[in-house]
């Protein structure tokens, strides 16, 4: 069985503190934010201020995904925010390694997520260091769009190279119940799901049908 995370990206930004209430209450595992700076990817979303002012609507994990330039400049607020995982992009201009122990310094789950041109090779160092790979199954920047499939060839090959250590692999981007559940066979620990849960009238049957609940 996997976790999942809705991703707040989807939701009525009018709202977010209703919106967390609900899909806390429909079954969701995670509450998954997408920080977008409008340099990594062109969209810009929310940050450490809108994350904190919504901590309290809900004592589901926050995992923040930092599609960001410089994600060593936002490590400290992010986690004073209240993110329980920060995961940060190999991509991105910051070096990856001191944002790993940057994160693990503050007592939070450490992430790295690849983009889907990025080849798991380049994780391999990373393994022993980190809680969290997030694979990307989309082009980072915006949701609805369409599940690139070789994402499930890289997680059987992280799920390998990970082994026995306790690594957990998200992925992200095109997640509806038919890719669910082809991620959930190939392995993955968390699926991070858009438009998939907010664009459902009824939180709780999106949530159970990417469970593979009838
Ligand atoms: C994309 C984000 C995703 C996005 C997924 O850059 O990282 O979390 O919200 O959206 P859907 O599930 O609609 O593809
Ligand atoms: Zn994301």
């Amino acid at each position: 069985m996997s976790l999942i995370a809705p991703s707040l990206l989807s939701a009525d930004f009018s709202k977010l503190g209703t919106e967390i209430q609900a899909i806390d209450k429909a079954g969701a595992d995670l509450v998954h934010w997408d920080v977008m700076d409008g340099i990594f990817v062109p969209n810009l979303t929310f940050g450490p201020c809108v994350i904190a002012a919504n901590r309290k609507q809900t004592k589901l994990p926050f995992d923040v995904h930092l599609m960001v330039e410089k994600p060593d400049k936002l490590i400290d607020k992010t986690a004073e925010a209240g993110a329980d995982m920060i995961t940060v992009h190999m991509e991105a201009a910051s070096r990856v390694a001191d944002c790993v122990s940057h994160i693990h310094a503050l007592k939070k789950k450490a992430g790295i997520s690849l983009k889907p041109h990025t080849s798991v090779s380049e994780i391999i160092p990373f393994i022993p260091e980190i809680d969290l790979v997030l694979v990307m199954s989309v082009e980072p920047g915006k949701g609805g769009q369409l599940f690139q499939a070789q994402a499930l060839e890289k997680i059987v090959a992280l799920k390998e190279l990970i082994g026995r250590k306790k690594v957990q692999i998200s992925v992200d981007g095109g997640i509806n119940p038919e890719t669910a559940e082809a991620c959930r066979f190939a392995g993955a620990d968390i699926l991070v799901a858009g438009s998939a849960v907010f664009k459902n009238k009824n939180y709780a049957k999106a949530i159970d049908s990417l469970k593979g609940k009838k």
